[in-house]
């Protein structure tokens, strides 16, 4: 069941404003994926990205971003609920949005990356990887810490 009570804004409605970013680094750069990731980074990310902005009563609870062409491949990414608004079906909600946004129709490929999370997005049409062995990557995960200690 989701809250209705939820209320998804993207760029067409608003830009991101400093104390949203401040709760999605905050967030984020506590996550198993994005730890350390710096401000600036984070911003650099976000400004690239289709951002979707999940509030109840004005203030941001859920957050995914997309990272796309906007013709054949959409990214899906960062998504998260803060923890006091979760099991709500805000996260279903908030990338139901993305998939349905306008530009991001007739792709062929939607790809994302999960270490726990399977069922959300299952309920959502996505599959695990069909031949992962035709799937390649270049990954990179200490990046933040290494750079962080690098000063
Ligand atoms: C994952 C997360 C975004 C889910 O947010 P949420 O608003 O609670 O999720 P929803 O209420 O929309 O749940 C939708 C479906 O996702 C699945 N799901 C949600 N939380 C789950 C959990 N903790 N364990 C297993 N499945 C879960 C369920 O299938 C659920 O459907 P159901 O309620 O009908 O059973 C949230 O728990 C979170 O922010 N976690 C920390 C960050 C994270 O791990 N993000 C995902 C990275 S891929």
């Amino acid at each position: 069941m989701s809250d209705t009570r939820l209320q998804i804004r993207d760029d067409r409605h608003d830009a991101l404003s400093d104390s949203d970013f401040a709760v999605i680094h905050g967030f984020l750069s506590q996550t198993y994926w994005a730890g350390n990731i710096p401000a600036e980074t984070q911003r650099r990310a976000l400004e690239h990205s289709l951002c979707y902005r999940g509030y109840i009563d004005g203030a941001l609870v859920a957050f995914a971003r997309v990272v796309s062409d906007r013709a054949t491949f959409a990214y899906l990414a960062d998504v998260f609920v803060l923890p006091e608004q979760r099991g709500r079906g805000h996260a279903r909600a908030l990338v139901r949005a993305a998939m349905d946004d306008p530009r991001l129709q007739g792709l062929r490929r939607w790809h994302l990356v999960t270490r726990d999370m399977q069922t959300l997005y299952a309920g959502l049409g996505f599959e695990a990887l069909s031949q992962p062995e035709y799937h390649m990557q270049r990954h990179d995960p200490d990046v933040y810490r290494r750079n962080d200690r690098n000063g």
